[in-house]
């Protein structure tokens, strides 16, 4: 097995690795991530994102690509037929002089197999599963929704996002999840600027499906220049949308504000003619995981979050 740079492969040879991981996406998940490829694409092909192709015989089995994001190398995908595969490219990019700054790693992936996991652990990463929810909403389910009043007699008004209120959500989030250890996944270190940066990829950029501002709601908390809650919606593919991210203040948390939060999206998704609706939830996140099983959302395939320390390496010699 021979491992190349993928910044010296051709357009021609890396696009049907891309178009192969775009297909499983849309397959998988609903989602149609071909601008993304795109960008990955750009990237790569100008020598700004580095990564690595496996091939035996001649013939590619496995690639993934990285960057790095503070002290943070961050693994984009891993494919690979093989665990010994995936063992081969993770021990590429520890190794690796782009790598050589930070102190971790870190990757969130779509497993293509159940090697996978099973590599990662035997390379010591340290896994957080993370279920991919679907939800049918092209007609009312009965459930309730709207109908009801989920805020349990909260008089608190849901309004519609505003771009002025990205900072008040970086506080927001930044203070919810404050005890929640499924939060390393969007700002390692709870920092106001990973947040700050998060919420960035999330209103400016297609990394998480693209914003849809009139389904995206927010909570004011009154009398002071804070949120109560919000929830951010992105589109993912014709019809589907993705629940991005939803979060309530904990001073708020527990009278219904998520769950009404939640019903006022997904009101608005089917308004204009959303078919359906996905969103990822942590495996130990049971808070949320009880109001989407409340609204009648159901498991699909599973996401792997896993972090480990990057290898101590020896001082070159001068
Ligand atoms: C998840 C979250 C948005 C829920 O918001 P919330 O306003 O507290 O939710 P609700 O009041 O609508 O409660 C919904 C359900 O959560 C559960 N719940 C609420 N408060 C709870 C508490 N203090 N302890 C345990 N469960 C609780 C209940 O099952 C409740 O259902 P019920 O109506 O049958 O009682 C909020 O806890 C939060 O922001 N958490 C941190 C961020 C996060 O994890 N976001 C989800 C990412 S997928």
């Amino acid at each position: 097995m021979s491992c190349d740079d993928w910044r010296n492969l051709s357009t021609q040879e890396v696009a049907p690795l891309l178009e192969a991981e775009r297909a499983r996406w849309l397959t998988g998940l609903s989602w149609e991530t071909q601008t993304t490829w795109a960008t990955v694409e750009e990237a790569r092909a100008g020598g700004r994102l580095p990564g690595f192709v496996l091939r035996e015989h001649g013939r590619i089995t496995g690639w993934t690509f990285y960057l790095l994001r503070g002290n943070m190398v961050q693994i984009g995908a891993l494919a690979a037929e093989e665990a010994r595969g995936v063992r081969r490219l993770i021990d590429e990019v520890l190794d690796a002089p782009e790598a050589s700054r930070a102190d971790r790693a870190s990757l969130f992936v779509f497993p293509s197999n159940a090697s996978l996991a099973t590599a990662l652990t035997r390379r010591r990463f340290v896994m957080r599963d993370h279920e991919y929810l679907t939800r049918d909403i092209a007609c009312q389910s009965g459930r309730g929704d709207l109908d009801r009043d989920a805020a349990g007699g909260s008089s608190l008004a849901v309004r519609p996002f505003r771009e002025t209120d990205e900072t008040r959500i970086v506080r927001l989030l930044a203070e919810a999840y404050r005890d929640v250890p499924s939060a390393e996944c969007f700002a390692p270190n709870g920092r106001l600027e990973e947040w700050a940066w998060y919420v960035r990829q999330l209103l400016r950029t297609s990394a998480c499906g693209t914003l849809v501002p009139d389904a995206t709601f927010v909570i004011e908390e009154p009398e002071c220049d804070a949120l109560a809650g919000a929830v951010l919606t992105t589109d993912i593919s014709d019809a589907t949308a993705h629940i991005a991210q939803i979060v309530v203040s904990p001073r708020a948390q527990g009278v219904g504000l998520g769950t009404r939060l939640l019903d006022t999206a997904i009101a608005r998704l089917r308004s204009r003619g959303g078919r359906r609706v996905t969103l990822m939830v942590s495996d130990d996140n049971t808070r949320a995981k009880a109001i989407y099983a409340k609204r009648g959302f159901t498991a699909g395939p599973t996401f792997l979050y896993g972090t480990r320390p990057m290898p101590r390496r020896l001082a070159r010699a001068s």
